[in-house]
């Protein structure tokens, strides 16, 4: 394609560094797409024929049907799609194919084709944690009233209920679809026209070929247009920030699928066993979730460093661009789906989590909000006082309510026998009615939210 400059052709190896084609056959959609739209315009703008127009797009067609039929031939010695597609048009069509690249160079091409992927991961992305965002959200509303132990230092601090924990995932995946609505706004910028590096003498029709293909406008600096991958790194930085999101729910997976814990029972079919240990279910899809959030990560790390040090415009190092965003696109769209089958298909094991939050002297806040209330103590001395029941109750090994009312009284002469209606986790949850808060009043107001925000039927519930 180069070969009226050079005496020789390249080495092996050179046709093996140069050779993209493993991985920007990948491309092939967006290349045939591209291709079309740019065609179709340099035919309205009489700089190709229309019998040249015609014949092009419809070898482009038949290209495109011998991809889906057979995939796309790997040719190192052609590159990379863009000239693995231009070869075959050329063998189908003859000559009018040499007129597709006027007024284009790879630099355009690849920046828009790979501009379209990555459109569509993100847009794939979106739909994969909305599904997610229904899955927790229904759970949510199925248990607004579940009692469990709320976890500051991983130690017990305050009951909560289940579906006030989930939806804190609700919000999370929330902020994500936003970073992701934010990183398509901008990027939705077409690049194609801006040629190699300096825009081109034919004269293009530059917003034909953005609005053909769905873009907001066309890019308004060509060097700049050529070698952004800000699009590319916009969409890892927010599968990274989701994979974070996605590897702390599966740590909380993990353990509350292990038998000190046993809040929940995940499903066999994303559980694996184990060869030697005939009792094992392990929560391998949770941890390769979790092991996933590194690899994702990584390959933001990979494209920053790939583009820290380039002058302007194109250089060739950007051909590594492809790789990790492919593999973090998949990486996270297989960790969005297992994650929707573990919280659709988790059994919560609500009386082991009411249990656990009876133990912990999970309400002893609430003990010292009733001497404050009751008793009107400042809070400070409430904490020291309420510190001395859960000794006491620590050391004879029972619970705040177990405590008989002589032994309260002996800590402080104060307390009545109101004080055990507070010190029930029922009481404790329905008490924070905080606009956010835990409350199964508070929790059914913000499933009705959700529900309506993911266009879900509304429950009747969460009107109060
Ligand atoms: N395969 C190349 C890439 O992915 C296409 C652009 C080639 N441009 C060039 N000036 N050699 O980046």
């Amino acid at each position: 394609m180069w070969g009226g400059r050079f005496a020789e052709g390249p080495s092996a190896i050179m046709r093996e560094i140069n050779a993209s084609i493993p991985f920007d056959k990948a491309l092939w959609r967006q290349d045939i797409r591209a291709s079309k739209a740019h065609v179709a315009m340099l035919g309205a703008q009489g700089i190709v024929s229309a019998e040249d127009v015609t014949a092009i797009t419809g070898g482009l067609d038949a290209v495109a049907a011998e991809y889906e039929a057979n995939g796309v031939p790997e040719n190192w010695d052609l590159e990379d799609i863009h000239m693995v597609t231009e070869d075959r048009l050329t063998q189908l069509i003859g000559a009018p194919a040499g007129r597709l690249h006027t007024a284009r160079s790879r630099n355009d091409q690849v920046a828009t084709d790979f501009k379209l992927w990555v459109r569509d991961a993100l847009d794939q992305t979106d739909a994969g944690l909305a599904a997610l965002q229904r899955a927790l959200v229904t759970r949510a509303d199925e248990h607004a009233g579940s009692i469990m132990p709320g976890f500051t230092h991983l130690q017990t601090a305050q009951p909560v209920t289940l579906g006030h924990h989930l939806m804190a995932y609700y919000e999370m995946f929330r902020r994500d679809r936003s970073r992701l609505l934010d990183a398509r706004a901008r990027m939705n910028e077409c690049p194609l026209g801006s040629a190699a590096l300096a825009g081109t003498g034919f004269p293009i029709d530059r917003q034909a070929t953005c609005d053909a293909l769905d873009f907001d406008r066309p890019t308004d600096n060509s060097l700049d247009a050529v070698s952004d991958r800000d699009f590319a790194l916009d969409y890892l930085q927010a599968a990274s920030q989701i994979a974070l999101h996605l590897s702390r729910l599966a740590e909380e997976l993990v353990l509350w699928a292990s038998q000190p814990f046993g809040f929940v029972r995940l499903p066999d079919t994303l559980s694996t066993g184990s060869s030697i240990m005939p009792q094992k279910k392990n929560p391998d899809a949770a941890e390769l979730v979790r092991g996933h959030a590194g690899r994702v990560t990584g390959c933001l790390m990979s494209l920053m460093m790939t583009m820290k040090g380039l002058p302007l415009a194109y250089s060739k190092d950007m051909q590594d661009d492809k790789p990790p965003v492919f593999e973090a696109h998949g990486l996270l769209a297989l960790s969005i789906a297992a994650s929707e089958g573990m919280i659709a298909g988790a059994t919560f094991r609500t009386d082991r989590m009411r249990g656990a939050a009876e133990q912990g002297y999970a309400t002893a806040t609430d003990l010292a909000d009733w001497l404050v209330r009751e008793g009107d103590i400042p809070f400070r001395e409430a904490h020291h006082i309420t510190g001395a029941a859960v000794k006491l109750a620590e050391s004879r090994g029972i619970a705040l309510d177990g405590l008989t009312i002589d032994e309260l009284k002996a800590i402080d002469s104060r307390i009545d026998e109101r004080v055990y209606k507070a010190l029930s986790v029922d009481s404790s949850v329905a008490a924070r009615a905080s606009h956010g808060g835990t409350a199964p009043t508070q929790v059914r107001l913000r499933v009705a939210d959700a529900r309506r925000a993911l266009g879900m039927p509304e429950t009747g519930i969460g009107e109060d």
